[in-house]
């Protein structure tokens, strides 16, 4: 069996669905159900004994030691953490505690495990780190795309705790051996994002007839990945990937946000009319993010060459997927929008 952390969250609980279909294989899901853990997100495997639930933290020294001796699974994959910028702009703290404690945490956890296991159980363990590609910096219009190799040089609270704790991810390779990986990918989305994060938050904002608020002049480039691309990446890195390496995933799709708005909006005018006019009447263009990155784009030729791995849905298939689960699943959205999620909304909307 596999120990998921961060699985109730949007690319977990995505992973964890996707591996019970693709794989069968048990899971133990540990997460701590922030704002952004959801069981719902979960809830067709209720039932489903390949699926066991364990409400912690992942800097909970006792709580992991005593899940790794009952489970003794073969491989850790790593989402959990504090993952929004703006969020870490407002409050940094739960960042670092998050991202880079409980990341050292879990590999302390992961190296006594993996020290006490005999061969070939030594050997086959694997620790994949999931990260991002916002610890390489920000380019400019010309600049080639980050490779592995690109230097760090995050600019964000949040980027710099991801690298903090992709550099420990490093070092326990290096200094232990601890068979980890380390995959730094692209803007997901899909369904069950929570909506903070700009998809969904433009969906949600354009279905309850708000404002669509698109941060400083809208020319930030950001590159797209179907989280389902994603959950595939991750598979084939812990099924192929080579221990100690970093795998950069792509979604080949790179956009300027207020194209990314328009497209959405046009998109939405075509499956869910408005009675007059289209949603895009609703773009607003709102104060920038502090230190907001000018660009991101990925070079995935190392997982394609070396794994065989491509993205395979276009942005435009990913967006009208995902459009489509966001209309059929009102519930979900509703079920989200908590006292808690509106405070947020003001916090970060309100004065800009
Ligand atoms: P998310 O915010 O939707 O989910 C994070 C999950 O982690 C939640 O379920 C939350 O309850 C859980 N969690 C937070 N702190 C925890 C703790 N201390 N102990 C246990 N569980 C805890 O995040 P996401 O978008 O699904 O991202 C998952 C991972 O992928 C993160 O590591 C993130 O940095 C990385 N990533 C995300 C994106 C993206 O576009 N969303 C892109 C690149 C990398
Ligand atoms: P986001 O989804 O927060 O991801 P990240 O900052 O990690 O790339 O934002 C994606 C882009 O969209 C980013 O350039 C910021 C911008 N953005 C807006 O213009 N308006 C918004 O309300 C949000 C949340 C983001």
């Amino acid at each position: 069996m596999i120990l998921v952390t961060g699985g109730a969250g949007f690319i977990g609980a995505n992973f964890v669905l996707d591996w019970i279909g693709a794989v069968g294989e048990p899971v133990v899901n540990l997460d701590k159900l922030t704002y952004a853990g959801n069981l719902a997100n979960l809830a067709s495997l209720e039932g489903d004994a390949r699926h066991a639930f364990v409400r912690g933290d992942i800097s909970d020294r006792p709580l992991l030691a005593g899940l790794l001796a009952q489970h003794r699974p073969r491989a850790i994959v790593h989402f959990a953490a504090e993952s929004h910028v703006d969020r870490s702009i407002h409050g940094p703290a739960d960042f670092i505690e998050t991202n880079v404690v409980g990341t050292f945490r879990l590999l302390e956890a992961a190296r006594a495990h993996w020290s006490a296991l005999g061969e070939p159980d030594k050997s086959a363990f694997r620790f994949l780190h999931v990260s991002t590609d916002e610890v390489y910096g920000s380019l400019g219009p010309d600049d080639p795309a980050f490779s592995e190799t690109t230097a760090y040089a995050p600019n964000s609270p949040y980027s710099a705790s991801k690298a903090g704790s992709d550099h420990l991810v490093r070092a326990y390779h290096h200094t232990y051996g601890l068979p980890t990986l380390v995959t730094n990918c692209s803007n997901n989305y899909g369904p069950f994002q929570f909506p903070e994060k700009l998809i969904p938050l433009m969906i949600v904002n354009a279905l309850a007839g708000e404002p669509l608020p698109v941060y400083g002049d809208g020319q930030n480039v950001r590159d797209w990945l179907y989280v389902g691309d994603h959950c595939a990446a991750i598979r084939r890195v812990l099924e192929r990937g080579r221990p100690g390496e970093v795998y950069n995933v792509g979604g080949a799709a790179e956009m300027k946000n207020i194209d990314l708005v328009r497209n959405l909006c046009a998109t939405l005018d075509g499956l869910r009319p408005r009675a007059s006019g289209t949603y895009a009447e609703r773009i607003t263009f709102v104060k920038d993010r502090p230190g907001h990155d000018r660009r991101y784009a990925i070079d995935a030729g190392k997982i394609r060459r070396e794994l065989g791995w491509a993205p395979a849905e276009t942005f435009e298939t990913g967006l009208r997927r995902t459009v489509r689960w966001y209309l059929d699943h009102a519930d979900w959205i509703a079920g989200v929008q908590s006292g808690e999620y509106r405070k947020w909304i003001e916090r970060n909307y309100g004065a800009r």
